[in-house]
């Protein structure tokens, strides 16, 4: 017998410090940002600049700036350039503006000692260390508000205004501000607000089609060929839209989905892998849910279970359900309820979280109602109904 293969080909690709060499749906951001940093690629000394990136989480915030600073030190080597991009995660260092700015110094001079300075000590130390070293920095405060939070105006403040007391000396230091919303440097005054402010770049939300797409090309770096099959990857990225349109959230599922399906030696990771993930992750199915449906919503979920847990498809029509559903009635020697009843039953399972359903109006006869069971692994939906039938009958 042929030992089972896993279905990774690279699993780190999916680590979330991964850095991928392409962002689909970034590109215009990545420009742009380029573009506000164009002078370091001629003369970093002559200017310094600040520029802010927002969006929610998982949209790309931390990864877009990460291809950035590792482009444009590619870039400025390559021209004989001194620029160094240098990346903090500020909750990391507890918004303290010290830790931050020792770990700055310890990224030039690894050896430097770690007692004895105060924060603005530290932050003319590191200002000499590049004048030394004749380099430019760009440093991304990621999780930005956690400084602010942490230390309020002041500490922006030296930050930002460090090139005023330094007039006509070269420029050592540009800043790009990472944080979710504006709203956490309101507390901030209003100038240090407005030096910020300049210069933005939101990130919006992904949409199905874009979360789509950058699963795609995660799964063609981290998976074997064909192991992951399109349904498969339309159903995580309907997770990760309607998880806020959360990259990561899709990207961690997928790793997860792939893990269950090596685990059971099954070669291709299906939809059914993917609900097992999102069900370890977010407990979907309260039994007293599933408990509080009446018969024939149950007869109805324990059909639209079987089809799922029989096809490989992440959704499947209301026709093809009223099927299953009839195939259920036959087992229990029940008569099937109408066309409306069974609408009606649908909707109650789509408010209790089981299914959920959307009208499409692209299906070659008009409008026709689908399923997605998104959240709780067929197998485990039909055994609960099953049990809970079961007793009913008794
Ligand atoms: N356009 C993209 N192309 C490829 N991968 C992406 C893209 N956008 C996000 N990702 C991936 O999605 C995950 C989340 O992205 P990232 O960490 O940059 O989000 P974030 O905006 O910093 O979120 P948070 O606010 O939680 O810090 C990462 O694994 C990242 O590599
Ligand atoms: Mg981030």
């Amino acid at each position: 017998m042929k030992p089972y293969q896993s279905v990774f080909r690279d699993e780190t690709k999916l680590d979330i410090n991964y850095v991928p060499y392409k962002l689909p749906h970034r590109d215009r951001e990545l420009r742009l940002l380029t573009e506000f940093f164009s002078f370091a690629l001629q003369s970093p000394e002559k200017m310094a600049q600040r520029v802010m990136i927002t969006g929610d989480v998982g949209t790309g915030k931390t990864v877009l700036s990460q291809r950035f600073g590792a482009d444009i030190t590619r870039e400025a080597s390559k021209r004989g350039i001194n620029l160094r991009y240098v990346h903090v995660n500020c909750r990391e260092y507890r918004g303290s503006l010290f830790l931050i700015l020792q770990h700055a110094v310890s990224v030039f001079h690894p050896n430097f000692p770690r007692r004895g300075y105060s924060a603005e000590e530290l932050l003319r130390i590191l200002v000499q260390m590049l004048d030394e070293e004749n380099v430019h920095v760009i440093l991304t405060l990621d999780e930005f508000g956690s400084l602010v939070e942490k230390e309020g105006s002041e500490a922006v403040y030296k930050l930002t205004r460090l090139q005023e007391t330094r007039q006509n000396k070269p420029q050592r230091f540009s800043l790009i501000c990472v944080l979710r919303n504006l709203k956490e440097i309101e507390r901030l005054d209003a100038s240090t607000r407005s030096t910020l402010q300049t210069n933005i770049i939101s990130l919006e939300k992904y949409s199905r089609q874009q979360l789509i797409d950058i699963l795609n090309d995660r799964v063609s770096l981290a998976f074997n060929p064909s192991t992951v099959t399109e349904d498969t990857i339309d159903l995580t990225a309907e997770l990760a839209f309607s998880e806020n349109g959360n990259a990561r959230f899709g990207i961690e599922l997928l790793w997860r989905a792939g893990k269950y399906t090596d685990a059971d030696e099954l070669g291709t990771v299906s939809p059914e892998c993917v609900r097992k993930a999102v069900s370890s992750i977010v407990p979907a199915m309260r039994k007293t849910d599933l408990a509080s449906l009446n018969f024939h919503e149950k007869l109805l979920a324990l059909g639209t279970a079987r089809l799922f847990k029989e096809s490989q498809k992440s959704q499947v029509s209301l026709a093809e359900a009223e099927q299953a559903y009839a195939v259920v009635c036959e087992e229990f020697n029940v008569q099937p309820h109408s066309h409306t009843q069974l609408w009606k039953y649908l909707q109650t399972l789509s408010a209790v979280g089981i299914i959920e359903t959307e009208v499409s109006t692209v299906a070659p006869r008009g409008r026709s109602t689908l399923i997605r069971l998104p959240r709780i692994p067929a197998r485990e939906l039909e055994r609960e109904l099953c049990a809970l039938l079961e007793k009913q009958g008794a």
